[in-house]
C-alpha cells in the first residue's frame, strides 16, 4: 500500500455503499448517519476507513462507526481519520466507549479516561451492554474516554 495515496475527506453520497459495507464489517453503528459529520479514508477508489461523530438524543456527542479494513490497519489510517474529523468538527466533549486494547489508540488522539459515573446518563445503558457482551478475555471491562478540547 502507498500511504501517500490515501485520501482522507468528507464523504459524498457516492461513498455511502462503501461506508456501510465497512461499518457492517466491523459491526459498527449504522444508525442516524449524517454525512456532514463523517470522515472516510479512500484508497484506490475504495472506502477503507470510516468514522463519525454521532449526536445522541440529549445532545451528547459520541464517536461512532470507527473502522479500517484489516489489511490497512497499523498504517496510521485510524489516527489520521480522527485527526481530520476533529479538525473539521469542534463539538466537544466527544465520548467514546471502547475495548481496553484501544486505550493507546485513543490516548494518542487526545482522549482521556472518564469514569462511568461521569458519563452522560444516555451512555450508561450502552456501557452496561458492552460490559455484558465483552468476551471473557476483555472482561476487565469497557473503557470510557472523552475528548475535552
Ligand atoms: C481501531 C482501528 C480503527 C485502528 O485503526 P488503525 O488504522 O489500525 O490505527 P492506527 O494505525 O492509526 O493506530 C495508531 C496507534 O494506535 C494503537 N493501536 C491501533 N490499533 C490497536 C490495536 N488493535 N491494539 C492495540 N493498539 C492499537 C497503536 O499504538 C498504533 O500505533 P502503532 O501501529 O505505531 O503501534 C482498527 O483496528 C479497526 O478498525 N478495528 C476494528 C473496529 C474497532 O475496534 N473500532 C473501534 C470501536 S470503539
Amino acid at each position: 500500500m502507498q500511504k501517500d495515496q490515501i485520501d482522507i475527506r468528507r464523504p459524498t453520497s457516492n461513498d455511502v455503499p462503501g461506508m456501510l459495507a465497512l461499518i457492517h464489517f466491523v459491526h459498527g453503528d449504522d444508525t442516524d448517519i449524517d454525512l456532514s459529520t463523517c470522515m472516510v479514508a479512500i484508497y484506490e477508489q475504495r472506502v477503507i476507513g470510516v468514522v463519525r461523530i454521532k449526536t445522541l438524543s440529549d445532545g451528547t456527542h459520541r464517536l461512532a462507526s470507527l473502522g479500517v479494513y484489516a489489511e490497512y490497519r497499523r498504517y496510521g489510517v485510524g489516527s489520521a481519520l480522527l485527526s481530520k474529523l476533529f479538525e473539521a468538527h469542534h463539538e466537544r466533549p466527544v465520548y467514546v466507549l471502547c475495548t481496553p486494547q484501544l486505550h493507546a489508540f485513543y490516548t494518542g488522539a487526545g482522549f482521556v479516561d472518564v469514569e462511568k459515573q461521569d458519563l452522560p446518563s444516555v451512555l450508561h445503558e450502552e456501557y452496561d451492554r458492552m460490559t455484558l457482551h465483552a468476551p471473557s478475555s476483555t472482561r476487565a471491562g469497557v473503557l470510557s474516554m472523552v475528548l475535552e478540547s
